[in-house]
């Protein structure tokens, strides 16, 4: 065990550090990999969506100064990512940029029936299994209540069964499965399943 192990685990929007840093940013765009059929790898989700990180949307597990995971979250139509255009233009030219706008702008407005969204959770792989997910969605209840909702919402792919268990496990309770949607019909969307916790205590 190392002194970071050791270190107190603190959780912070990202909005409250003095300067979130590239590594940051990269875990954050590293998400949202079930897109990557139009938002390409890694690197490229980073130069497309970096510019445009809401950080006031993003809490953050860090130890140390090691930033061990995220959780990002969505409500009043503002998610984690406001990307205009222009990077897609650069990234891919017109005809293709404009598309992938699109259909990005498409995938992000589907969510507007959430009140919250849980839109993202990732805590890096050497750090599993010591309670950084549960700590993160713990305070993002917290940020749910603070905005005046009174339950937080999310989909989870139906193969993510870790994060199934997890989510079961903080008081989740399946909705609903929802297969393949009309944009699934044409493009390669996963299946998932919709979950909800109220922010209520239960009788
Ligand atoms: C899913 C994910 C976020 C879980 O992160 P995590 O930090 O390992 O989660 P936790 O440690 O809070 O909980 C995981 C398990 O460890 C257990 N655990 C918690 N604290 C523990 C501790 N101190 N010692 C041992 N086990 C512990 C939990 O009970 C839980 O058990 P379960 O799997 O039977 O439910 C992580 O695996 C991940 O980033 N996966 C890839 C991205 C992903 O799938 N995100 C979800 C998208 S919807």
């Amino acid at each position: 065990m190392t002194d970071i192990d050791n270190a107190p685990l603190r959780i912070a929007l990202g909005s409250s550090l003095p300067e979130p840093d590239e590594s940051i940013a990269r875990m954050i765009t590293s998400g949202r990999n079930s897109l990557a059929f139009f938002l390409g790898d890694e690197a490229c989700r980073y130069r497309l969506l970096a510019e445009s990180i809401n950080w006031d949307r993003i809490l953050i597990a860090r130890r140390d100064c090691s930033t061990l995971g995220y959780a990002a979250f969505k409500h009043h139509r503002r998610g984690p990512f406001s990307p205009g255009v222009r990077p897609f233009l650069r990234e891919f030219g017109w005809w293709r940029g404009v598309l992938r706008y699109l259909l990005f702008a498409i995938t992000e407005g589907r969510e507007w029936y959430y009140g919250f969204y849980l839109y993202g959770l990732h805590v890096i792989k050497h750090a599993r299994h010591q309670g950084i997910a549960s700590s993160l969605l713990a305070a993002t209840f917290d940020q749910a209540r603070q905005a005046g909702y009174d339950r937080v919402e999310l989909e989870v792919q139906v193969k993510n069964v870790r994060a199934q268990r997890l989510y079961a496990h903080m008081g989740f309770t399946r909705i609903r499965t929802t297969p393949v949607n009309w944009l699934g019909r044409l493009l390669p969307f996963p299946a998932v399943i919709n979950m909800r916790r109220s922010m209520t205590p239960q009788p």
